[in-house]
This record gives structure tokens, sequence and C-alpha cells, in this order.
């Protein structure tokens, strides 16, 4: 590559992780629901509780919902936007389509701050809260969730499909998808320990519990009842079969064990020396994992938001005002 190219890239990413921190700059760390909307935290806090009572496993789709929102344009709530006849949103983009759940929960959350102060909590910032309470209702790490982000008026069903990481991605791959949202590849252990809880179906597994080598044996057996050869494509298993609604450091112990349920998840065990060490180090250290979490769902809940008078408030988070 010449020198001047070189330097044109440089500077073209000194541009853009710039601009990463100036669109988290402008999100709030005190809640500006305060004041406005002063039930607001509390209401979908009661909301996301209320939905784990009956379904422990609806947490971890909350979280999912979150990351899929983040990474595609920034955390915009366009992963919220149904199709209609002139609109293709991303919800039937491969990663999202017959696999992302919980949007009856959004549902419920969004009209409960309608009726209560309408027009003024943000579906994107649901999503942000309602990903954190899910944690913490499954005895995971807190933070501050940073707020103030606006809802978008486009979706990218294109974006979905290239910028949602794919499972059956090597773990060199893994560290560039990562690395072009500005994560490094240590984020990229820390975020994917999300899969301590939720479940996968069977067609994202299907080949690594037949096809690879390098998975424990009984295990990869005992997946095979609910994932035949052919059939049963959308039959769940847990992502962390030790403890699957408990958000704990089980799924880097799977990791060592070859017991990762996805391709992508075992790859950061075994695959290259930059992330081995990083799961190594949170299985012998749970409260680093969360900590590391923790500041990592802040980093990514700051993903390119729309904020001041970007965007809008919608005022059902499937449809554009
Ligand atoms: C490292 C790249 C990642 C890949 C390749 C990946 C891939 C997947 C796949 C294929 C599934 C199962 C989907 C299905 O079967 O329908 C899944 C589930 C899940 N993912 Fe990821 N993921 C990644 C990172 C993340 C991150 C960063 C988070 C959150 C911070 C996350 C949270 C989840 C959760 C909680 C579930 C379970 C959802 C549920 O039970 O409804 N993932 N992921």
């Amino acid at each position: 590559m010449g020198m001047k190219r070189c330097s044109v890239m440089i500077v073209m990413m000194l541009f853009l992780q710039q601009q990463i921190l100036i669109s988290r700059a402008q999100l709030s760390s005190h809640n500006p629901y305060a004041t406005s909307c002063p039930k607001a935290l509390t209401t979908i806090k009661a909301a996301v509780y209320t939905a784990i009572l009956k379904d422990r496993g609806i947490g971890a789709s909350l979280l999912r919902l979150h990351f899929h929102d983040c990474f595609v344009n920034g955390c915009d709530a366009s992963v919220l936007l149904d199709d209609t006849e002139s609109f293709t949103g991303e919800k039937t983009a491969g990663p999202n389509n017959n696999s992302l759940r919980g949007f009856e929960v959004i549902d419920s959350i969004k009209s409960q701050l309608e009726a209560i102060c309408p027009q003024l909590v943000s579906c994107a910032d649901i999503l942000a809260l309602a990903a954190r309470d899910s944690v913490v209702a499954l005895s995971g790490p807190s933070w501050a969730v940073q707020l103030g982000r606006r809802d978008s008026t486009t979706a990218s069903y294109d974006a979905a499909n290239s910028e949602i990481p794919s499972p059956s991605l090597d773990v060199a791959d893994l560290i560039s998808a990562f690395s072009n949202k500005g994560f490094t590849p240590k984020e990229l252990v820390t975020l994917s320990g999300a899969h301590t809880i939720g479940q996968a179906r069977c067609s994202v597994f299907r080949g690594r519990i037949y096809n690879e080598s390098n998975i424990y044996a009984s295990f990869a057996t005992s997946l095979k009842s609910n994932c035949p050869l052919n059939g049963s494509d959308d039959t769940l298993s847990p992502l962390d079969s030790a403890s699957p609604v408990s958000f704990d450091t089980a799924y880097f112990k799977n990791l060592q064990a070859n017991r990762g349920l996805l391709h992508s998840d075992q790859e950061l065990f075994g695959g290259s020396a930059s992330t081995d060490a990083h799961v190594t180090a949170y299985t012998n250290n749970p409260p680093a994992f969360f900590a590391d979490f923790a500041t990592a769902m802040i980093k990514m809940g700051g993903l390119s938001p729309l904020t001041g008078t970007d965007g809008q408030i919608r005022t059902n988070c499937r449809k554009i005002n």
C-alpha cells in the first residue's frame, strides 16, 4: 500500500473513532426522564421482571434485541420497525428472521409509558434499559444506562445482514466484525459472554454438532436428539447448557471444555491467543467479567445514537409516527 493511501486510511479511521466518541458524548449519564417522566425507569423494570417471571428465557431475548439494534446503524430502535407494503425493515434479515424474540414485551412497555407520559421515552432507550434490567434480573451485573436516544425513521435490511456477525465466522472475522464497531478482541470476548443466557435454534448449530471435531463428544450426542440432521430447524437448545437462565461465567468454562454451542462461541477459545487469554481470565475471575461486561454494554449502547432533534420519539415502536 502506498504511503499516501495509508495516511488517508489512518485519517479516516481517526475520524470514525472520533465520531463514535462524539455520538457517545451526546447521551446523558444522568436520567433525563427523572423530571419529565419520573416513573419511566421503574415502569420498564417492573415490566421486564413480570415478563421474566412468566418466561425466564425472555431476558436473553431482550438483551439480544439491544445488540441487534446497536450493531445496525446505531442504537436507534430500527430493529423494532415492522415491514409494510412500502417499507422493508430489519426483522426479516437473516440474523433476525424467525429468531428475534421479545417484541411484545417492548410493545407492552411502550404502551404503559405512552399512557403516563406520551411521546417522551424513546423505543431505543427502552431497549437499552430492558437489556440492563434483564441482566440484573438473571443475577448479572448492573450498570448506569446512558439515556437520551431518539428513534429512527429508517431501517436497513442490508446493514442487518452485513453488520450482525454470523455464527459461522472464524475468530479472525469475529475480531474484525467487532473492530469495525470500535471494539477490541477483549471486548468481543466480554460481550460474547452474553451467551451465558439464552437459546439458539438447531439450524444455527447443526453444522457444529455433526461436523466439528473440537466439541466434547457427549455434549454433541446429547444435542443431536433435539437437532437431527434433517428437520427440527427451530428447536431451541441453551447457549450455556450448565446454567441457561443464570448470568454467570459458566459460558467461558464451557468453552474451555469444548462445550460451546455455536461455532463462533467455540472459536473464542482454542482459535486465537488474543481471545483465549480473556476466556481463561474470566473463568478465574467472575467479578472482572461482570465489571467488563457492564462497561462494554455502556459502550455498545453509545453506538451512533440519534440525539437532539434527529429522529423522533415513536408512539408505537413498530411504526414511524
Ligand atoms: C460474537 C458474535 C455473535 C454471534 C455470531 C452471535 C450469534 C447468535 C446466534 C446465532 C444466536 C441464536 C439465534 C437463533 O438461533 O435464532 C444468538 C443468541 C443470542 N445472542 Fe448472540 N451472537 C453474538 C454476539 C452477541 C452479543 C454481543 C450479545 C449481547 C451483548 C448477544 C446476545 C445473545 C443472546 C442473549 C442470545 C439468546 C437470545 C434468546 O434466547 O432469545 N450475542 N447469538
